[in-house]
């Protein structure tokens, strides 16, 4: 027999593990970055209706459907919907824990470099912020080393089980890193020249949107808020059974939104002010950041800091995606924890290291991208939306929307859903997002939308036929 699950100790135990979760690297590397890719103002406009309208349903639903299971992803959807094939759902949030971690815990590596370089004085006034950062993501060794040493402490914590090692890592990173963010945006915000970076965030030209660019930011909401992939079901499964489901999504989407929004402009004026490219792609804070820091008194240590709390909110985003990977194979399989995280881990850190090397060490390519690309594509723009539109068309239609909501609102108290949640998960989350792939894979991809069209039809035929023949079946025993 397997140990009994172990459930959060309190309320802010699971909101704090909740949003460890959800601010991460997504709300500082991949949030700036992707902002800056796609044009500024008129995406994060964009990106903030998402958050509303997809995101929090989204995150009411999944803790939700986590909290009746008590299971982990696949195990979810089989006790909700038992017999069907919903639990492929709960599969694909699995491989999509695979996938994120490999290259989420490289950048965690960087991160983690970053520490180190700071701290050392190497990344001081004068530096050539640019240089240091290419030089670094560029090698064979350096990254691969910090990324074994990223992966390791992720299995340590997952090793030592969800309350202990989760909950404890939380409580003093969230106000600490806000503090620190505080610090920055206020020396960012006072460079020469930072108001053009201030007007590139804020005052939005909506001529810069296209179907890419929605499909970025509905695959950034999810990324962020770490939806479409099984990690809130896993948390909510942690969730006991007399929990305000509506207030604490609030808070978790709450503070995940306002960190990403403060690291915007703890960047972007300073992005402008040192001269820099907002477009210059996945190195964005890594260069800008530290440009910052040189501009503060003791800004190295500030700096060091910085880049400390930055590596712990991307340990506590990683553990609930190897917790998911976990999860599983604890409760469908019945391995031991620690054994469970060892070897899915040691996986995880393997598939990162062609990952790493990609980007510039070793010229491996997928469909003409870096390999890392290749696996941050996949799942901004497949996976977590793909997963998002098939957990909502789940809770809208199969489990039910009035019952989602009714199970939601068991415990709620100063926020109730209402009938407006039914509207959004049935209609608006699954048609929004539906169109969002649809046109942004074929602005980017055109064979990509065959693809994603032929995986629906064949989806939709096979759920046909599986009705067609359980009520064949159904016809053919004799009534009694
Ligand atoms: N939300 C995390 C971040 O912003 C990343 C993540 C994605 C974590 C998906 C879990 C699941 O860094």
């Amino acid at each position: 027999m397997s140990a009994p699950r172990e459930q959060w100790t309190s309320k802010l135990a699971f909101v704090l593990a909740a949003a460890g979760s959800a601010v991460g690297l997504g709300n500082i590397w991949r949030f700036s970055y992707v902002v800056g890719t796609n044009g500024g103002a008129a995406f994060v406009f964009m990106y903030l209706v998402i958050i509303a309208v997809i995101g929090y349903p989204m995150m009411v639903t999944e803790v939700t459907l986590g909290q009746k299971a008590h299971k982990d992803p696949i195990g979810t959807f089989k006790a909700l919907a038992p017999d069907t094939p919903w639990w492929l759902v709960g599969a694909m949030g699995v491989m999509a824990g695979f996938i994120i971690l490999s290259f989420y815990s490289v950048v965690g590596g960087w991160s983690l470099a970053y520490v180190f370089k700071t701290f050392t004085g190497a990344l001081g006034a004068g530096t050539d912020f640019g240089g240091e950062f290419v030089g670094l993501i560029g090698s064979a060794g350096q990254p691969i080393f910090w990324h074994a040493l990223f992966m390791l402490l992720t299995i340590g914590i997952i090793a030592a089980g969800v309350v202990n090692g989760i909950s404890r890592s939380v409580r003093i990173l969230m106000p600490a890193l806000f503090v620190l963010l505080l610090i920055l945006v206020i020396r960012s915000v006072t460079l020469p020249g930072a108001g053009a970076g201030i007007a590139f965030y804020l005052r939005p030209d909506f001529s810069e949107l296209n179907a890419q660019s929605l499909l970025a930011a509905v695959g950034q909401a999810f990324f962020t808020l770490s939806l479409g992939m099984g990690a809130m079901i896993t948390y909510g499964s942690y969730l006991n059974d007399k929990e305000d489901i509506p207030d604490n999504a609030g808070w978790v989407v709450g503070l995940d939104t306002f960190i990403a929004l403060l690291a915007g402009f703890a960047i972007f004026p300073a992005v402008f002010a040192l001269g820099q490219d907002p477009g210059a792609g996945a190195g964005l804070a890594f260069i800008t950041l530290p440009a910052v820091f040189a501009e503060i008194p003791a800004g190295l240590l500030f700096g060091g800091l910085f880049f400390l709390l930055l590596s712990v909110a991307a340990l506590t985003s990683a553990i609930s995606l190897l917790e998911v990977v976990v999860a599983w194979i604890i409760d469908e399989h019945e391995w031991v924890r620690w054994k469970a995280a060892l070897v899915l881990g040691g996986i995880i850190f393997l598939l990162g290291i062609p990952a790493s090397l990609s980007l510039g060490a070793a010229d491996i390519t997928v469909i003409g991208m870096p390999f890392f690309d290749f696996l941050d594509f996949l799942q901004e723009s497949i996976l977590l939306p793909l997963g998002g539109l098939l957990t909502s068309i789940f809770a809208g239609y199969v489990w039910k929307a009035k019952r989602t909501r009714d199970a939601a609102n068991a415990n709620a108290k100063k926020l109730k859903l209402g009938w407006w949640f039914d509207v959004l998960i049935m209609y608006v989350v699954p048609v929004a997002i539906a169109l969002v792939m649809m046109f942004g894979l074929v602005d980017q991809y055109p064979i990509m939308a065959w693809v994603f069209a032929a995986g629906f039809g064949t989806a939709i035929f096979f759920t046909i036929l599986y009705h067609v023949i359980k009520a064949a079946i159904k016809n053919s025993r004799p009534m009694n």
